[in-house]
């Protein structure tokens, strides 16, 4: 797939060389008005017949074609926007993805987009601009590179979409604007391809060399922690992990260095690269939704791949410790004991609950480096699926602004998160009779006593763990989610990262 090139201009609708022109239309509206009665004055009035007709109704997501009239181009698009009381930001990102995937369909080409139409006024040029570009990248996005059959990928393309803004004085911020979306939508598109790429594809050495590539491109620093170095420095909990494997483990760490001696912003992922359960062996059906367990270790290359372009004035250290999970001859066995880099003992009751045991080491390693705050993500339990299933993913933390700083950076990408509760009587569930503390704390609050093992790892310091194990995947196209891997929270990170640079 390539993207469309995304740029942004002042100059009239109807007189661009372009192949597609986009407007607008509210629903219910009386009166056109700005680029729709442009449209309309190409088309002869044909546009406001067809909504005195009512073939034209302006709800969200309709879609008509006109043909080009008096425009350069050959046809007219005219997208519905839907009621103005859900004219936002948000709605604004979600029509994009939807219409970009329309207009592939009908193979668009070169495409002129009207910004008139949503929020108007009311939202900063540069953030409109902003998620509009997300809608459409990300809208746009395919995971299709192992279909060998061409009638198996989507037909059509959009080339180009310059986006026209209705006012001369708005176009320099909606081209920051566009800058900054195209540079979180390709961040997370490229998170979505980690994850969507099978596990034999994917294994930690894979994932290891395109955190390298990436770094080498985007100017950040990677290093590779290999098994011996592991060993090193300890991380037994990581190495039991990946025991049962013959996939050399690789623990990634990559770093952005602002100017300054700030401590570093951690970000850690879980980047378990196919999680079987280990000797204690997932059942079979739905197994290779486990392909996506290293989904935790994308976002936060995702995330250090858009900080390196966007360049905040705060440094950030990425942690990614990734192994497969399998049940080899070496694998751990239901009460073992490991001890993790800072000398803290693990009782391991369940092989499958092997997310918890790389992040305490990622977690300690992050610490160890003096980073603050830490925030580790990770599809860590089906426990927070059953508590909020697709819709939202759970955050734990010791630290309420650092919760304040999630809950703006999520109102900023549109990402939906929520406060899981953390109090200290759920420690009782993971208390081992034989080490400091156990993997598992049986079914009830899964997802908590999952945060509070990691949480010990964590200290004193602020620290907050996101639980995307519901949300990691998409089961549908909608607005800028496309089905397969989600790429979450990569967007929310990074601007909980610009939000500290400010
Ligand atoms: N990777 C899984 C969690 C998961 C489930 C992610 C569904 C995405 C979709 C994790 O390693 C796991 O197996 N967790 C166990 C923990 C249990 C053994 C305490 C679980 O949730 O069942
Ligand atoms: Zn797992
Ligand atoms: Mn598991």
């Amino acid at each position: 797939m390539t993207n469309p090139e995304l740029s942004v201009t002042g100059a009239n609708l109807g007189q661009l060389d372009v192949d597609t022109v986009v407007c607008w239309v509210p629903e219910g509206s009386a009166r056109l008005s700005g680029h729709a009665a442009a449209v309309d004055r190409a088309t002869d009035g044909a546009l406001a017949l067809m909504i005195r007709d009512g073939l034209v109704t302006g709800r969200a997501g309709e879609t008509t074609v006109l043909h080009g009239g008096k425009t350069r181009a050959k046809r007219i698009v005219v997208a519905g926007a839907g009621k103005a009381e859900a004219f936002d930001v948000h709605a604004e990102r979600r029509a994009a993805g939807n219409l970009a995937r329309t207009l592939r369909g009908m193979d668009a080409g070169r495409v002129a987009w009207s910004t008139q139409g949503y929020a108007t006024g009311s939202v900063d040029p540069a953030v409109a601009a902003a998620a509009r570009s997300e809608g459409v990248l990300m809208g746009l996005y395919r995971f299709d590179k192992h279909h060998t059959k061409e009638a198996d990928r989507p037909r059509g393309t959009v080339i180009s979409v310059a986006f026209v803004e209705a006012n001369a004085r708005t176009v320099a911020a909606a081209q920051r604007g566009v800058a900054q979306g195209a540079a979180l939508a390709e961040a997370t598109n490229f998170a979505r391809d980690l994850s969507n790429e099978p596990a034999n594809l994917m294994t930690p050495t894979i994932v290891a060399t395109h955190a390298q590539e990436m770094a080498a491109r985007e100017g950040l620093e990677c290093t590779i922690i290999e098994r011996a170095e592991a060993e090193r420095l300890g991380m037994g909990s990581y190495l039991s992990v990946a025991n049962g494997s013959h996939q050399p483990p690789k623990f990634i760490v990559l770093r952005y260095k602002a100017r300054g001696s700030q401590p570093p912003i951690a970000l850690i992922g879980k980047g378990i690269t196919f999680d079987t359960g280990g000797t204690s062996i997932k059942p079979a059906a739905g197994m290779e939704r486990m392909k996506g367990d290293m989904s935790g270790a994308a976002a936060v290359l995702g995330a250090m791949m858009a900080i390196a372009r966007l360049k905040p004035s705060v440094s950030v250290l990425g942690v990614a410790p990734c192994t497969e999970n399998m049940p080899g001859g070496g694998a751990t066995k239901p009460g073992d004991v490991v001890y993790a880099m800072d000398g803290q003992s693990i009782e391991v009751i369940n092989t499958d609950a092997e997310g918890r045991l790389i992040l305490a080491d990622g977690v300690a390693y992050a610490r160890q480096q003096g980073a603050t705050p830490l925030i580790d993500v990770a599809t860590l339990t089906g426990a927070i699926n059953v508590a909020l299933g697709k819709v939202r993913y759970g955050v734990h933390t010791n630290n309420d602004g650092l919760m304040a700083e999630l809950e703006r950076a999520a109102e900023l990408s549109g990402e939906k998160l929520w406060r899981m509760p953390m109090d200290k009587e759920y420690e009782e569930q993971i208390k081992s009779d034989v080490a400091d503390v156990k993997n598992t704390g049986g079914a009830p609050a899964g997802s908590i006593t999952g945060a509070k093992l990691i949480e010990k790892f964590a200290g004193d310091t602020p620290w907050a763990h996101l639980d995307i194990a519901g949300v990691m995947d998409v089961e549908r196209d909608r607005g800028e989610w496309v089905k397969g891997m989600s790429g979450q929270p990569v967007r929310t990170l990074v601007h909980l990262v610009l939000n500290r640079s400010k």
